[in-house]
């Protein structure tokens, strides 16, 4: 490597971010529960995604004891769409460790705040520099890949210890007083100009002078990434029983993918039809009017559903007592439905009104 300094790119960068950091909710002040709920809500999604959200949230539970003591019901119809519900349920924990231990006040260490629930090294970091002021880096895929670029380094990006080097050496140049800044600032050039999947826009970079791979025409070449094992194929048949304007639901198992979260009747397999009006029967329902089948593919992290999915409709309710039968605006309305299953729905809905065929 060359006589690199990466205290150099402090000025210009902080630089950059005054003139060119875009305006977001959370930006607008600096309190750590702020700070804290849109970190977890941008840690899987998309900025542009989390907006609505995060307002929403904040205007329903504005404060650490807000959160502490909501339902867990109006808790996931917060986050019913953003995914990776285990987010929102360590959200909560965290809140409740807040006010039982710290007076409902967030703590301002990061030894504490990476000890709370769902907050990690990245969130803590981010935190900690930018609600509090501490020289506390936070690093991610994002800055991952401006400092590989940077500096023209192939170490493996999934290396932890490189990812501890990565933090120490950023926290020995954090500037005093602008530390939310800075970890603000290399977020931004990462999601903005040091984009990832294809060109960086190195044209508008206030660190191309610096920059080794732009310097060498290798930017694409970084961040490099060792492959992670494949997802698991999962194939699914999903039911949309509907019986006189009602349709059944069901809460998961408490462990495992989705847990808590209400599904549509499913199976764990593809079926043929004689075996779907067998498992019908079974849970007491015959003469059942089942629909043209269509398909849905969900991706989750370890897993892909492949789901085979029927509009079944029934004039009997049947036995099966784990089922809740709700009506279109309950399920609407107050079931938190993981998108897996929104999208049975809303295909599910679209064919009944086609087919005009009532759901009354
Ligand atoms: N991604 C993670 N944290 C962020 C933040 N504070 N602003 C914009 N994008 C982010
Ligand atoms: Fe990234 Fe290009 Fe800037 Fe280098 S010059 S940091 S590759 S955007």
């Amino acid at each position: 490597m060359e006589a690199y300094r990466l205290e150099d790119i402090v000025k210009p960068l902080l630089e950059w971010y005054e003139q060119h950091k875009r305006v977001l909710p959370w930006r607008e002040n600096k309190d750590a529960y702020r700070v804290w709920v849109s970190e977890i809500m941008l840690q899987q999604t998309r900025v542009e995604a989390v907006i609505a959200y995060y307002n929403r949230f904040l205007k329903e539970l504005p404060t650490v004891r807000d959160l502490a003591a909501c339902g867990d019901e109006q808790l996931m119809k917060l986050w019913e769409g953003l995914g990776y519900y285990s987010r929102a349920r360590n959200l909560k924990k965290a809140a409740q460790v807040i006010c039982a231990d710290y007076q409902g006040i967030f703590p301002t260490e990061f030894d504490a705040v990476v000890k709370l629930p769902g907050i990690g090294t990245y969130t803590a970091g981010a935190i900690c520099s930018i609600a509090f002021e501490k020289k506390t880096a936070a690093v991610d895929g994002n800055v991952l890949r401006v400092i590989t670029r940077l500096t023209a380094d192939s170490t493996d990006i999934m290396d932890n210890k490189f990812r501890e080097e990565m933090k120490k050496a950023l926290e020995a140049v954090y500037p005093a007083g602008r530390c939310g800044d800075f970890t603000q600032s290399l977020m931004e050039l990462g999601a903005t100009v040091c984009v990832p999947n294809g060109e960086p826009k190195c044209g508008e970079c206030p660190l191309s002078k610096l920059c080794t791979a732009f310097r060498k025409n290798r930017q694409t070449q970084f961040p490099v990434k060792k492959k992670k094992a494949e997802r698991k194929n999962v194939k699914k048949t999903v039911f949309l029983l509907c019986c006189c304007g009602e349709f059944a639901v069901r809460r998961r198992q408490e462990e495992g993918l989705l847990r808590g979260m209400w599904e549509f009747p499913n199976i764990d397999k593809t079926v043929s039809a004689g075996e779907i009006r067998d498992w019908l029967s079974q849970r007491g329902i015959v003469n059942a009017a089942i629909g043209e089948a269509f398909e849905k593919k969900h991706i989750f992290t370890h897993v892909e559903w492949h789901m085979k999915c029927y509009v079944v409709r029934c004039d009997m309710k049947g036995n099966d007592t784990a089922w809740n039968w709700v009506t279109k605006e309950r399920l609407e309305r107050e079931i938190a439905l993981p998108t897996a299953f929104r999208k049975v729905y809303d295909e599910g809905m679209k064919r009944m009104d086609k087919e005009e065929i009532s759901y009354e």
